[in-house]
C-alpha cells in the first residue's frame, strides 16, 4: 500500500484519489480552504482516506500529487515536499492563471516552472492530459484488452518507476514521454491532450492504447 498525498483535491485530484482508494492505497487530501472542508469527501472515500493541511499531506505521502491551478504554485509547501516523488497534473491556462511570460513564450514547460517552486522534488508529469470523468470511467485491470495508456514525463528514472507502478495499480498503463523539458508534448492543446480518450461530451470516453498515445506525442508541435 502506498500513501498518496494530494495538494489540491478538486476534479482531477479527487478522481485520482478515488481510483487510489479502490486500488487499496491510502490517501491524504488537502486544499486551500482547510481539512474541515474535505471531511465529507474523505468520509465518502472510507477509512483509508483522511483530510489534512497541504503541508501535512506533503509530509505524509510516499507519492504526492500536486493538482492545483498553476497560479497556486507559489503557495506550495516546498519544505515537506523535499526529496519526494511528486506527480504534476497541472495545465497552464492564462484565462485562469493570468499570463506567465515563461509559459507564454514556451521557454519553460509548466512542469519546469513548478520545479522552480518545489526544487528538491522528483517531479513526474502525469494525468494532465485526461478529463477527470474519462479517468474514472476508463480505468481497467492489467491485461484488459481495452486498457488505456497515459504519458508520463520526468527526469528521475526511480521517480518514473514509482509513478508507473502507482498508475498501473489504479487501472492504466504508461508511455514514457521523455524528460520534463519534453513535457510540452502533452500540454494543453496538443494531440495527446484529451482527444485520444474521446470528447468531453461523452463522459464515458473511449480507450486509448499505446500506439495512439505514442502517435499523438510524436505529432505534437510547438
Ligand atoms: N479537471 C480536469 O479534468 C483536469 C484534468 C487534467 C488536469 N487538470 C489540471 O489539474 C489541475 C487541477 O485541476 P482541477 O480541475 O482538479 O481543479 P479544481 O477542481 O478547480 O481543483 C483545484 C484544487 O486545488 C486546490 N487549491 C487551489 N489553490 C491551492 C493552494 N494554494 N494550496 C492547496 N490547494 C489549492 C483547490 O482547493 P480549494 O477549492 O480549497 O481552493 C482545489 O482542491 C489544474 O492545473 C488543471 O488544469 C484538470
Amino acid at each position: 500500500m502506498t500513501t498518496v498525498g494530494f495538494i489540491g483535491s478538486g476534479q482531477i485530484g479527487s478522481a485520482i484519489a478515488r481510483l487510489a482508494i479502490e486500488a487499496g492505497h491510502q490517501v491524504v487530501l488537502s486544499n486551500s480552504r482547510g481539512p474541515e472542508t474535505l471531511a465529507d469527501t474523505a468520509a465518502e472515500l472510507g477509512p483509508w482516506a483522511s483530510a489534512a493541511t497541504s503541508g501535512e499531506a506533503a509530509a505524509a505521502g510516499d507519492i504526492v500529487v500536486v493538482t492545483v491551478p498553476v497560479k497556486a504554485f507559489l503557495d506550495l509547501p516546498a519544505a515537506p515536499l523535499a526529496g519526494k516523488t511528486v506527480i504534476d497534473t497541472c495545465n497552464y491556462g492564462p484565462e485562469r492563471d493570468g499570463h506567465i511570460p515563461e509559459l507564454d513564450d514556451t521557454s519553460l514547460t509548466s512542469s519546469e516552472l513548478l520545479l522552480r517552486y518545489i526544487p528538491d522534488t522528483l517531479l513526474v508529469k502525469a494525468f494532465n492530459n485526461i478529463f477527470y470523468k474519462h479517468l474514472l470511467s476508463l480505468a481497467r485491470p492489467a491485461g484488459a484488452g481495452d486498457r488505456s495508456y497515459l504519458p508520463i514525463a520526468g527526469d528521475s528514472a526511480p521517480a518514473k518507476a514509482a509513478v508507473t507502478e502507482f498508475i498501473e495499480s489504479i487501472g492504466y498503463s504508461v508511455v514514457d514521454a521523455g524528460p520534463l523539458a519534453d513535457s510540452w508534448r502533452q500540454a494543453t492543446g496538443t494531440p495527446v491532450w484529451g482527444t485520444p480518450y474521446g470528447p468531453y461530451s461523452n463522459e464515458k470516453g473511449h480507450s486509448a492504447g499505446e500506439d495512439a498515445i505514442r502517435a499523438a506525442l510524436a505529432t505534437a508541435t510547438r
